[in-house]
């Protein structure tokens, strides 16, 4: 439980407030590249502050404040051009540091346009996302992010905009536990309601809820764990009866708001991040970055642009849309309400990590509000290398259980993924299971897998 002053400590992100000046440290993602294809000129909003964000013709990205300083016109219908952005009222034109180039309707000899600036932030493009820094000089270096780079895989970027905070949805990647009755129970529900459920031994559902159900049987249960390392913290589970130095590994969280779910650490032929991204203190823009990899008979496409979809919450008859993996994990979070009133909830044994978290969050606001350097802000390119699974810290036997590289064993619902292509007892592709469904390119990656699959079996 917090008391009230410490959730608005610790949740709201705009200008002036702790996390938010905490939060100004950090690169952010503001949009997808191809979002600009369109349009060249785009209305973002990041830290609840409202932007423009163009390209001009030269190929320049540029941020700058949404009103023209003349008498505020939107720059959202600013013209890019050769280099920056022209007002359409009276031409004014600001390149991307916010310096007015240009004031041509003004005497020839006016100085004026070098007395008058807009507000203008840095944005660089990356893996096919375009990230802000809107924090104090000197602007540190961008993360390099190791899915971000690779050539050879099939890449693919989901968007969802989520009415709630950032810190609920980061909340969640720290429990660990949720899975059981949110992936499995809920699951099972939202497709009993639609009369899709099936009793597939091997669907994720009935699997998750029957390992749950021997687990009540034997009177036992699962126990978090956190280790703490220099970009943020892994986590796992195991079972109460288990062996005590083997644990499930959950995805590495690199503060302050990205996980990569598998770690990449287990030879899995999908890997993601999730990015829970502050809109403003009540709106998130969660984006899930996917990397397909095949093995090396099966090329991919070499990919130009890196495709984005925005996805609803909500199906055209507003009904909320809780059919897959992610769609339950975001209800969690917004059904939580818009800022979740910490005051009055109830912590148990489970909640370890996301104390724990909350924790490292107050730090880390202290350490800037101290003067000092909080985590994951790179200076020097050395050190700006992608961080891995971030092993460091768990006994030798989780480590080996981690890396060991996964087998496909169609009866191992852990592998479902392996079978994305399937179809289910109740006539779907196990791909529906996951976001993976809304893939801009869900063909092309449904058929590459079924060609990996063949080339597994001939290989067997
Ligand atoms: S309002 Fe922008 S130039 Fe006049
Ligand atoms: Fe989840």
């Amino acid at each position: 439980m917090l008391t009230q002053e410490e959730n608005e400590m610790l949740t709201r992100v705009g200008p002036g407030t702790p996390c938010g000046e905490l939060m100004r440290r950090y690169w952010h993602p503001i949009a997808a590249t191809v979002q600009l294809d369109d349009n060249p000129v785009r209305k973002v909003r990041i830290l609840g502050e409202d932007l423009v964000l163009y390209r001009d013709r030269s190929g320049n990205l540029g941020l700058i404040g949404p009103r023209c300083p003349h008498r505020a016109m939107h720059m959202e219908f600013g013209i890019p051009e050769a280099v920056g952005l022209r007002c359409p009222y009276h031409g004014w034109l600001f390149d991307g540091t916010g310096r007015c180039l240009e004031m041509p309707l003004a005497p020839p000899d006016s100085t004026f346009k070098d007395r008058v600036r807009t507000t203008a932030y840095q944005a660089q493009e990356m893996g096919g996302l375009i990230w802000a820094y809107l924090g104090p000089e000197p602007v540190p270096l961008l993360p390099r992010l190791g899915l971000c780079e690779p050539e050879n895989e099939l890449r693919q970027v989901i968007g969802h905009t989520l009415p709630c905070n950032w810190l609920q949805v980061m909340e969640n990647r720290g429990d660990q536990q949720h899975d059981i009755y949110l992936h499995g129970r809920l699951f099972q529900y939202a497709l009993e309601r639609q009369g899709k459920l099936t009793d597939d031994p091997y669907a994720r559902y009935n699997a998750t809820m029957r390992q749950q159900a021997e687990r009540l049987e034997r009177g036992t249960y699962t126990m978090p764990k956190i280790v703490r390392n220099k970009h943020g913290f892994t986590k796992g589970v195991r079972e109460s009866d288990g062996p005590e130095d083997v644990w499930r590994l959950g995805g590495p969280v690199f503060f302050p708001y990205l996980v990569y779910p598998n770690g990449g650490s287990r030879g899995s032929i999908r890997h993601d991040y999730q990015i829970g991204v502050p809109i403003d203190d009540v709106t998130t823009w969660h984006i899930s970055y996917r990397s397909y990899t095949f093995p090396p008979e099966v090329r991919p496409p070499r990919q130009t642009r890196i495709p984005y979809v925005d996805v609803p919450i909500q199906d055209e008859n507003g009904k909320y849309i809780l059919d897959y993996v992610l769609g339950q994990d975001m209800v969690a979070w917004y059904a939580q309400g818009e800022i979740t009133d910490r005051t009055q909830e109830h912590l148990y044994e489970g909640d370890a990590l996301i104390i724990a978290y909350r924790q490292m969050l107050k730090e880390q606001i202290e350490i800037v509000q101290q003067g000092g350097e909080p985590m994951n802000v790179f200076r020097a390119p050395a050190e700006n290398v992608p961080w891995g699974a971030m092993l460091e810290g768990w006994p030798e036997a989780t480590i080996k259980a981690a890396t060991q590289p996964s087998v496909r064993r169609q009866k191992n619902t852990t592998d479902y993924r392996f079978s994305f292509h399937k179809v289910s007892h109740g006539g779907w592709k196990y791909i529906e299971d996951d976001v993976d469904r809304y893939c801009p390119d869900r063909e092309l990656i449904l058929k590459l897998y079924e060609e990996a699959d063949k080339l597994m079996q001939q290989q067997a």
